[in-house]
């Protein structure tokens, strides 16, 4: 009826469907899941994990465990919490880690990524872990949730109430979370001096303005790259590094929401298998921003090129290089390589809602697929 009509539209907040009201939704998740996060004197705080200076301190392997798109924010964490905290860290899918006998002791950190803290996976690792005697952060975006009830310590993601199916906010809620934590744990570990926290936590803050950038000015070139997909039977995603994990969660949204089989690879090893699925015309996605590994990527698309692939290039702005191999060029403003995933996920987010919907898919409510999954 029209009145459904107007309370649909108004819940969606103008928005044609969640999904694209969501990734809309992203600077604000930046700057909410920041706000008080620093204190005046340089030291972060975050209270609500319960655990001292002290026994951070102590922490000397980490494993984040989460399924999905979470597991995806685990995978960008692993990089960080070794780069800067300099500890190892393991990134584990929940199913996986709750069946094996992993290796945990008093001084194991365990991180649970958890959207709606109530999967049952992710449940299952948690309880495993604590009893076996390690302390075990929760990372969620549902306060009370079993997850973060039955965490040590527990960070609110800010994204709000998540809608659509396949996450966008939450997993950048996520991202912001977890680089929390790890600057947290580098700062405890003294890896990072309180000026480099601050400046990190500042550069942090300021992808909320390049997401925003993005989202303004990036539409029809995603649009653009869109119809060179759409009708593909497969596509590739492929970077290095931070490349690689966007790489997985740019391949996932694809798949969930337009059921266009996709697949995830860090660049280097595309000569061991994946080169030999490239033919004329075949879409593959890079995450070529500078980075330290960008010449490596350049060189691996080069490759792709000489065999007739349609290269969508994520690239930073210009940089004009790239156009001589790239058939479409999705422009992400400088950051940091440490932050990339925050900003060059967000087009990876549009580009599968685009897809999608040419596709004459529901964006929302992909088929097969529950928003949280409560039982194994
Ligand atoms: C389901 C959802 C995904 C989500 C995953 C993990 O598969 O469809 O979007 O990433 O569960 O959910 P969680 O709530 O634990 O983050």
């Amino acid at each position: 009826t029209h009145v459904d009509w107007d309370v649909d539209m108004a819940e969606k907040g103008g928005y044609p469907d969640f999904m694209l009201k969501e990734i809309c939704e992203q600077p604000r998740v930046v700057r909410d899941t920041l706000v008080g996060r620093l204190a005046p004197t340089g030291e972060l705080d975050i209270d609500e994990l319960g655990l001292s200076f002290e026994e951070l301190n102590l922490i000397d392997r980490v494993y984040v465990i989460a399924c999905g798109t979470s597991y995806h924010a685990g995978l960008i964490a692993k990089n960080l919490i070794e780069g800067w905290a300099r500890i190892p860290c393991e990134v584990e899918a929940a199913s996986e880690f709750r069946y094996r006998n992993p290796i945990i002791t008093p001084t194991t950190l365990v991180v649970a990524v958890s959207q709606s803290g109530e999967t049952a996976d992710t449940l299952a690792a948690i309880r495993d872990a604590r009893i076996k005697g390690g302390k075990v952060f929760g990372i969620t975006n549902v306060v009370g949730s079993p997850v973060a009830r039955e965490s040590d310590g527990v960070i609110y993601t800010k994204a709000n109430k998540e809608i659509a199916v396949a996450s966008t906010k939450s997993f950048i809620g996520q991202i912001v979370s977890l680089s929390l934590l790890s600057l947290l744990l580098a700062q405890a570990k003294g890896k990072l001096k309180t000026g480099q926290v601050k400046m990190l936590f500042h550069e942090l803050g300021d992808t909320a303005a390049q997401i925003q950038h993005i989202l303004d000015t990036q539409g029809p070139a995603i649009h653009e790259a869109a119809l060179a997909c759409k009708d593909a039977a497969s596509a590739l995603f492929v970077g290095r590094g931070m490349g690689t994990a966007i790489s997985y969660e740019g391949a996932l949204k694809l798949k969930e929401v337009s059921y266009l089989h996709a697949e995830a690879y860090a660049a280097g090893e595309m000569k061991h298998g994946p080169i030999a699925l490239i033919d004329p015309g075949f879409p593959v996605i890079a995450v070529a921003t500078k980075s330290p590994t960008y010449d490596k990527v350049v060189s691996n698309l080069k490759e792709c090129e000489a065999r007739g692939a349609t290269i969508i290039a994520l690239a930073t702005e210009g940089d004009e290089d790239i156009a001589k191999i790239a058939g479409h060029i999705i422009s992400i403003p400088p950051v940091r390589d440490c932050f990339s995933a925050i900003t060059a996920s967000v087009p990876l987010q549009l580009l599968a809602r685009e897809v999608a919907l040419m596709r004459g898919c529901n964006v929302d409510q992909p088929r097969n697929l529950a928003k949280s999954v409560t039982v194994e």
